[in-house]
């Protein structure tokens, strides 16, 4: 256990420890949100809604996990799950790797536990794509163990209710929030006070709008009382995404079918069908090709050729002008070049990797996000 004191932190004495757990949970039995994975201790179903709240908000994640869990009702359903149709039930919800993983730890528990989800911290926190954040949710809503649950909103309540000096987007900090909630979380009511926190932390105590005089524990809090609330929680900001341009192809044969690829090595997109996309920021042409046309002009010739070649095809290419498109992911902001060209059925072979789709069967390809926006803005044009 690290010593807070050496983090400038003092603690509390029993006293008002128990009155603060005690003003917390009145405020969540009287305030918390009837949300679906509160109406079931079920270990399965929490951690389902667990990983989908890490990456969206509650009210877009409700739909999901219910679907998810019409799709897969069982750990064993989502063990035995075959990859598309599990891309597919996470569709839109990006951070595909994480969907992956739970199947992996869906196997193992299969595998190492008869399909029952193990009931201990170590264990859970042994399955793959679960950190301590996640066990700590399981553990403590699923199986009522005092084990804290640590993710953002809860780093910046405690920051203010202690002024914690010390960044909350750093890692290596995350020690200190750990062992303060070892000390705080009420060992009778772990699960429902880890998720007051969360409550509070995402709403009255959120990061871009907070009420502070609505806090329901406003008196315990340090910031609040020292009128330091701006300074809390300290934060650096992260790193910019860094921009990638990208030339999406929209090929087409004479029924109206799409060519279609599976992604085989693009980290970010693993799996997914989309329409051929190249990464264009590294193509360097050579100065001397397409001379007389202007420079963007020139440029995207030179990827229609360099996709030629990679594909050993001769699309007829359209000069019809889409808008650029963008999407954002973590570390990466793709910016969205379109090119429409027509191709023979017969010019390409079809493959485990390249299909031609017709658009009615779009719903049996998994699309992620980005090529989802490709096709609307295709179609906004479908009549140009
Ligand atoms: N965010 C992450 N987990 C949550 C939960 N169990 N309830 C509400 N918001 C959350």
């Amino acid at each position: 256990m690290i010593d807070l004191k050496a983090y400038g932190i003092v603690m509390w004495d029993e006293s008002k420890i128990a009155s603060f757990r005690r003003t917390l949970l009145n405020w969540y039995d009287r305030e918390k949100r009837d949300l679906p994975w509160r109406r079931t201790k079920n270990p399965y179903k929490i951690w389902i809604s667990e990983i989908m709240l890490q990456q969206t908000q509650v009210q877009t994640v409700i739909p999901y996990y219910e679907r998810f869990l019409d799709c897969f009702p069982t750990v064993t359903d989502l063990a035995a799950a075959d990859e598309e149709k599990l891309l597919k039930a996470w569709e839109g919800l990006g951070y595909y790797s994480r969907v992956r993983n739970m199947q992996k730890a869906a196997r193992q528990i299969v595998e190492e536990y008869q399909g029952h989800f193990p009931a201990n911290y170590e264990q859970i926190a042994q399955l793959k794509g679960i950190g301590p954040y996640t066990a700590g949710a399981i553990a403590s809503i699923a199986f009522d163990l005092p084990e804290p649950a640590v993710d953002g909103n809860v780093m910046r309540v405690l920051s203010r209710l202690f002024e914690i000096d010390y960044d909350i987007g750093q890692p290596k900090n995350r020690k200190i929030f750990q062992a303060l909630m070892e000390i705080l979380i009420d060992p009778n009511r772990p699960g429902d006070f880890n998720q007051a926190l969360m409550d509070l932390g995402s709403d009255i105590e959120s990061a871009k709008n907070p009420r502070p005089e609505e806090s329901p524990v406003r008196f315990f809090s340090a910031a609040y009382l020292n009128g330091t609330m701006d300074k809390y929680p300290i934060k650096r900001p992260k790193k910019k995404p860094q921009p990638v341009q990208i030339q999406a192809f929209i090929i087409r044969n004479e029924t109206g079918d799409y060519l279609l690829e599976k992604n085989k090595n693009s980290r970010l997109l693993e799996g997914f069908w989309s329409f051929p996309l190249m990464e264009t920021s590294f193509i360097v042409q050579p100065l001397t090709l397409f001379d007389d046309s202007a420079d963007s002009l020139r440029e995207t010739l030179f990827q229609k050729k360099v996709f030629e070649e990679q594909y050993q095809i001769s699309p007829s290419w359209s000069d019809r002008h889409f808008s650029q498109l963008k999407h954002v992911f973590s570390h990466r902001k793709w910016q969205i070049e379109l090119t429409e060209g027509l191709l023979a059925a017969a010019d390409i072979q079809e493959s485990e990797t390249v299909r031609w789709v017709s658009a009615a069967d779009f719903v049996n390809y998994p699309f992620a996000a980005p090529q989802q926006k490709i096709l609307d803005e295709y179609l906004k044009h479908d009549n140009d």
